[in-house]
């Protein structure tokens, strides 16, 4: 008999943030293949599985996407239930769907639990990704494409009144800024969420422009969250008025 993946999203950080659903299915695994980004006490809801740790700061071996498939495989095909335990939501710039592919054409049943991705963290801390009368739409876009680049998208989503949520981006923080001042948005607020739902978590409010002057307080992994929508926060003005005040 054929095994099972079941690909679960674990959520931003704090590791309440899984579904029931997601809990039950770490319950019955015989193997968990988990990313780096995953809160490690969630692995104690599968006490009896095989744990194998294939995230990319998994220290000395950095698992190829090709390895993490054949992983999948190798316990699946012989009647294994194989958790792949993956930060945040799995289809939301996860890969969730090569791997689910992958086994499938081996006959493997696949199942996915979506999970709360690190584009709700924004609301964590209270800030709205829509606003009635404000803006009509938001954007969730990777910083950093296959190829290294910064997405073209940005410059389309900052033509607009979207709401930008930019992943995988903070290296990139100086490039995105100038996009934005480029179209004349240089006071549009701007949040960046590091270790987002995290203890040590944090939100940093800027404008498009200053928010350089915060740099060192920037830590990985974060979002960046541009729009007035961000603005409605009620500690938005409040501190950035400090920081045009420090720095200007
Ligand atoms: C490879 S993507 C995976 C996204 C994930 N599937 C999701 O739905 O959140 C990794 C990026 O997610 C964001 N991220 C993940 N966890 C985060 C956290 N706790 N706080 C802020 N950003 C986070 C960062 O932008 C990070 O570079």
């Amino acid at each position: 008999m054929r095994g099972k993946l079941t690909l679960v999203g674990a959520g931003p950080g704090d590791p309440e943030l899984i579904s029931l659903k997601g809990v039950k299915a770490l319950k019955t695994a015989d193997v968990v293949l988990y990313d780096a980004l995953v809160h490690p006490d969630l692995l104690d809801y599968a006490p009896s599985a095989k744990k194998i740790h294939v995230g990319k700061r998994a220290g000395h071996h950095s698992f190829k996407q090709a390895e993490i498939n054949e992983l999948i495989l190798e316990y699946a095909l012989p009647g294994k239930l194989v958790v792949r335990l993956k930060g945040g939501d799995p289809f939301i710039f996860g890969r969730g769907k090569e791997e689910i592919e992958f086994v499938e054409t081996f006959g493997v049943e696949t199942e996915v639990v979506p999970g709360i991705s690190s584009i709700n963290l924004p609301g964590y801390y209270g800030i709205p990704l829509t606003v009635r009368g404000v803006n009509e739409s938001f954007w969730v876009i990777t910083g950093t494409t296959s190829s290294g680049q910064l997405s073209n998208d940005i410059r389309l989503a900052a033509q607009s009144t979207a709401t930008v949520v930019v992943l995988m981006g903070l290296r990139k923080l100086d490039e995105i800024s100038e996009i934005f001042i480029q179209q004349g948005k240089k006071d549009l607020p701007l949040a960046i969420i590091s270790k987002g739902s995290l203890e040590d978590g944090k939100v940093i409010f800027g404008t498009v422009e200053n928010i350089r002057s915060q740099k060192n307080e920037i830590v990985a992994p974060g979002i960046i969250v541009i729009g007035e929508a961000v603005g409605t926060h009620p500690r938005f003005y409040e501190k950035v008025k400090a920081i045009t005040e420090t720095y200007l």
